[in-house]
């Protein structure tokens, strides 16, 4: 099964407290939003390789660490996954960015892809799928599934909140993915929102409704 890794660090809880606060406004959410993800970044690649070279520092020669192995891309969901792009950023300012746009069939209920955009290169890297909600899983399964179908084999998930729901969905049908979370809540609603959870992400974000 895939490892559940809940970013408890402190800085990253205070920051989520404001950040499910309904009082707090757009500009704040998305800059702590932003936040957030750079101190998410810094846990997600806490395993990825080193490898050493020869430098001389203004005292001496050295061999020091830097990182090798896969390059990494960030794959945000649209609309929501967009407002934790810049944050990842600033700290792997070399990943690469593709988008996945999935909708909802009112029929089926089932996520459709819409756009999909990726990297040249996205079968050799580290993909970081990211979805700040991940409430049924339906939205992230259906984005690994793209990816995996083609041929993209490397892939963890980054989430703001997760529902119990979302994830088991996610450890059933990909036990190959680790997923990231600042925090797992109770529920989900009637409605698909996560309990407690912090509202609809992408409209907090983008200041919609
Ligand atoms: N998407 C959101 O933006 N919020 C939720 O609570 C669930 C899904």
């Amino acid at each position: 099964m895939g490892k559940l890794v809940i970013c408890d660090h402190p800085l990253i809880q205070h920051k989520l407290t404001f950040i499910r606060d309904k009082a707090t406004n757009t500009k704040d959410f998305r800059d702590l939003v932003s936040e957030v993800a750079t101190l998410m970044a810094y846990e997600i690649t806490r395993d990825v390789p080193l490898e050493t070279i020869q430098i001389e520092t203004p005292v001496c020669e050295m061999e020091s660490y830097i990182l090798s192995g896969r390059m990494i891309g960030l794959v945000p969901i649209l609309r929501a996954g967009l407002g934790m792009v810049d944050g990842i950023l600033q700290l792997i300012p070399s990943a690469k960015v593709g988008h996945i746009g999935l909708y909802r069939n009112e029929e089926t209920l089932q996520p459709v892809e819409y756009y999909i955009n990726l990297p040249t290169d996205a079968q050799e890297r580290l993909l970081i799928v990211i979805d700040p909600m991940l409430a049924t899983g339906g939205s992230a399964n259906a984005a690994i599934e793209a990816l995996k179908k083609r041929d993209c084999t490397h892939l963890k998930l980054m989430c703001l909140i997760a529902a119990p729901e979302g994830v088991k969905a996610v450890q059933d049908a990909h036990p190959d993915v680790d997923i990231f979370v600042a925090s797992v809540d109770e529920r989900l609603n009637e409605n698909g929102y996560i309990v407690p959870g912090l509202g609809d992400a992408g409209d907090r974000l983008f200041g919609t409704k």
